[in-house]
């Protein structure tokens, strides 16, 4: 298995840490391309007769499958497997980043910040739905800043991250290298600018911001993508900013980061040409989803265009393949997903104020596999969807 690229935010690894983070990854490619399929037959063949003979019914939605495969061996043993590599992966690659802590704090100051800037608030009041679980079992969630101008989180992040993204790449990640240019974790932000060309592709943008940017991957590829634009990214982090502000400063990158609550930001009225976010939603709440449309609405100029990126939306899924999905929202620290993947985001978007008539949503193809197809809702694994103001 490669490295993740050696730019000098990234926490390296000594041979047992390797060994221990490859074993983790190709564990989980295994469980995900070998053992997870199995549930679909277990399902067809066992789960779904035995609901039928117990409820003298089908299994009708996604909470009945899960109480149908809730009894089936098969599917305790994977759900158990699931969880430990989970717990295993965030171990693993922790263990490089304490080892190094001291280097990596070091790294960011000498980096400095010459391109773009930071901005924190050490008052900064965290809502409940950050710091009330460790959000996809990341220990210590996003957030926890354990030492002055810590790194930790963003390291364990980007790191885990990219081991987290070879799960879905399968046998692909064993030959996958990355480049400048070529990271796989900036596919997010290639997805919406891809997106943005394809739909809106008159669309002027001068000055955008990324909601929720974390450590950053996903705001890089907007500085090349609209060339002299000025680009900002947001998130609740601390340690995940500093991180970011760090590992662009190496990429030459200008984002200018600040740590600030997406549902009500500092940015003036009409501020931006562009508002986006990937993978967000759905770690936040019923509230926090409408008061980020909000004010993503305030934000954008007339004209102006703001587009989200998620995993699909059980509206158009089969109530198995719902059930699938949820396994996240009960197994993996992921307590809103369930929630928000049963949202509609055009109502979303239409109760935020944009005009229903200029929203629109796809579905497309995983956005790690390369370019993405844009498709009706419901016919692709991810979500994408947008509004011109
Ligand atoms: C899964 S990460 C998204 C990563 C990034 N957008 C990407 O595509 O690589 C979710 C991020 O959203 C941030 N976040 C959640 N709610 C937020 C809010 N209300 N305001 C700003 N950031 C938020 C979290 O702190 C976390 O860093």
């Amino acid at each position: 298995m490669k490295e993740p690229y050696a730019h000098p935010m990234m926490p390296r690894a000594n041979h047992d840490e390797l060994a221990r983070q490859n074993f983790v990854a190709s564990a989980r490619i295994h469980s995900w391309d070998n053992i997870h399929p199995g549930l679909k037959t277990v399902y067809e063949t066992r789960a779904k007769g035995a609901f039928a003979r117990r409820h003298n019914r089908d299994p009708q939605n996604r909470h009945d499958v899960h109480r149908a495969m809730d009894a089936e061996p098969y599917y305790l043993m994977w759900s158990s497997l699931a969880r430990s590599l989970r717990e295993m992966h965030w171990d693993s690659v922790a263990e490089s980043v304490e080892r190094q802590l001291p280097q990596l704090i070091d790294s960011a100051r000498k980096l400095g910040h010459d391109k773009g800037s930071l901005r924190l608030n050490p008052n900064f009041q965290q809502p409940r739905y950050m710091s009330a679980v460790d959000i996809h079992v990341m220990p210590g969630g996003y957030h926890v800043d354990q030492v002055e101008d810590d790194v930790s989180s963003g390291a364990v992040s980007d790191r885990g991250g990219y081991y987290h993204i070879l799960m879905f790449m399968g046998a692909r990640a064993h030959q996958m290298e990355e480049k400048p240019g070529r990271l796989v974790g900036e596919a997010f932000a290639n997805n919406i600018i891809n997106y943005q060309r394809t739909m809106f592709p008159d669309l002027q943008v001068r000055r955008i911001l990324d909601i929720g940017c974390c450590n950053g991957r996903n705001s890089l590829p907007y500085i090349d993508a609209y060339p002299g634009a000025e680009v900002h990214g947001v998130d609740l982090s601390a340690p995940q900013l500093r991180y970011g502000h760090a590992r662009a400063q190496f990429f030459g990158k200008p984002v200018h980061f600040s740590q600030q609550n997406a549902e009500h930001t500092d940015f003036p009225d009409g501020h931006f040409d562009m508002v986006v976010s990937s993978a967000v939603m759905h770690e936040t709440s019923r509230t926090a989803v409408a008061n980020i449309m909000k004010e993503a609405h305030r934000l954008l100029r007339p004209g102006g265009v703001t587009i989200h990126s998620e995993r699909a939306f059980y509206k158009t899924m089969s109530p198995f393949n719902a059930f699938l999905e949820d396994w996240e929202c009960y197994y993996d620290n992921e307590p809103f997903k369930a929630t928000w993947r049963e949202m509609d985001p055009k109502k979303v978007l239409a109760d935020a104020g944009f005009d229903p008539a200029r929203i629109i949503e796809h579905s497309s193809t995983r956005a790690v596999a390369g370019q993405t197809q844009y498709l009706e809702p419901g016919k692709g694994p991810s979500a994408i969807f947008g509004a011109r103001k």
